[in-house]
């Protein structure tokens, strides 16, 4: 038995939802704990791609219980049109394999609303944000006027909730960004029928955890956004709204530290970042678009090109330390096939001194340029090969250096987007040691 969380260890997008899938198998349990929908998980299965933005990434296993924390702010109607385009592919999300947490706040027509305005006037600063309401509502939820999914399923505390919160938006809306205001009616009708389609969902999170846990079943906690997108520890203030570190599992689902197992911190081979914000061995030439194309960097949830560079072994550091990190997931290495010379960023230099963390200051970061050492690459195709032994010398090399710097194991090595273009050199469900050993 085992409780494993996955978080993303870069700016997000970094195969998580393809490794939680692949996981997904081992557990009984697989949970959301922060985030939203500004997350696009894309897992292709028997060369079907599915995108999910609030669905866990282990529905596709029917047999599993999937679960939304408290910690994740709900669209419902997002989430209502993901499980019907399940349904619609023959897939079942019933009460039975889906519960979302009584506790988990909403997000309203004005968070979207708030979150656009608000980038649309910041122009050139603007986060990048997705634009689907994840700031207000987080906003809300601290200022402790959010509306929640038990609020949903109760119609005279939800209209009372409704109506005081849309009087304060709606002044904001109007008087400072010049918007058009929104239509109380309309978003009572709206939420009141999501929240009757999605009652039966509706429980408590936290202590079906307990008992699963007590009963020895094994709970898998996946992470959306990377590491250094979290609201504390990110490039702030161009991160995500949400604590995105492995810590955060445990408010967001409502499960005490001393249950969990194992943390594994998913990698992609290079680095990627969609929105705003410093990004230092980020790649401006035909090397960056080169990846961009054979890794097909574009966003999954707003389809925007991901801007894409080197492995930052810095980044990578700062997330095996806020995690608490027991191994890496290395994804994509097959996108780096055929590149002559590989770079990782090993330190930085900023304004002369070398440093080897993120610093806090903004504009610190920004005049950070990393420190690269140089490694061979490798023009053999990686398309089928299933263990260590089979990889080309010059990706075991590569391989070997991120976990020498990094200081933890690499236990999974992905080289396509299929469950099983996969090395597992060992399974966080599997108890013991390495269960492959590399040459
Ligand atoms: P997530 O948000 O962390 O789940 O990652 P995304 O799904 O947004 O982006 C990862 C993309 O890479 C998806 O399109 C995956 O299908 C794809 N992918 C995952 N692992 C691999 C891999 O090892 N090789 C390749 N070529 N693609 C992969
Ligand atoms: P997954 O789970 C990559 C980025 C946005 C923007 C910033 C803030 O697929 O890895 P928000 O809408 O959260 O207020 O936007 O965070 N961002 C992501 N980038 N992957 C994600 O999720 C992201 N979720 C948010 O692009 O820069
Ligand atoms: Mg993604």
């Amino acid at each position: 038995m085992a409780n494993v969380i996955i978080v993303g260890a870069q700016w997000g997008d970094e195969g998580k939802g393809k490794v939680v899938d692949l996981l997904s198998e081992q557990a009984d349990f697989i949970v959301r704990f922060q985030g939203g929908n500004n997350a696009g998980h894309t897992l292709v299965v028997n060369g079907k791609k599915h995108i999910f933005h609030l669905v866990p990434s282990g529905i596709l296993h029917q047999d599993k219980k999937c679960m939304i924390g408290n910690g994740v702010v709900l669209d419902p109607g997002v989430l209502i049109e993901e499980m019907d385009r399940l349904e619609e592919g023959g897939l079942r999300v019933t009460p039975d394999n889906l519960v979302i947490s009584l506790y988990t706040h909403v997000i309203m027509p004005y968070h979207r609303a708030l979150d656009l305005a608000r980038e649309n006037r910041k122009g050139r600063t603007a986060i990048g944000t997705t634009g689907r309401g994840i700031g207000p509502c987080y906003e809300d939820k601290a200022g402790r006027g959010g509306i929640r999914v038990h609020d949903l399923l109760d119609s005279a505390v939800f209209s009372e909730k409704l109506a005081r919160n849309l009087e304060e938006k709606n002044f904001i809306l109007r008087n400072f960004f010049k918007q058009e205001v929104l239509d109380p009616a309309k978003i009572l009708d709206e939420y009141l029928a999501y929240g009757e389609r999605l009652r039966p969902f509706a429980g408590n999170v936290s202590r079906q955890l307990q008992e699963a846990d007590a009963q020895g079943r094994n709970i898998l906690f996946e992470g959306a956004q990377g590491t250094h997108l979290d609201i504390d520890h990110g490039t702030y203030p161009y991160v995500t709204s949400s604590n995105t570190v492995a810590g955060s599992a445990c408010c967001g689902a409502g499960i005490g530290p001393t249950h969990i197992d194992s943390v594994l911190g998913v990698v992609k081979a290079y680095t990627t970042r969609v929105g705003g914000g410093p990004f230092p061995s980020e790649l401006f030439d035909e090397t960056g678009e080169l990846i961009r194309k054979v890794g097909g960097e574009f966003g999954a949830t707003t389809g925007r090109p991901r801007r894409c560079g080197w492995l930052d072994m810095v980044v990578i550091n700062s997330s095996v330390r806020l995690n608490g990190l027991c191994g890496l997931v290395i994804t994509k290495l097959d996108v780096l096939t055929g590149i002559p010379t590989l770079k990782i960023g090993v330190s930085y230099n900023c304004r002369g001194d070398r440093i080897d963390h993120v610093p806090a200051a903004l504009d610190a970061v920004e005049a950070c340029e990393p420190v690269f050492e140089e490694f061979p690459g490798w023009d053999e195709d990686l398309g089928k090969v299933r263990t260590w032994v089979d990889l080309p010398q010059n990706a075991k090399k590569y391989l070997n250096a991120i976990e020498q710097i990094a200081g933890v194991p690499v236990q999974i090595i992905s080289i396509g987007p299929s469950r099983n273009a996969t090395i597992i050199l060992r399974n966080p469900f599997a108890g013991g040691g390495r269960q492959e050993q590399p040459g």
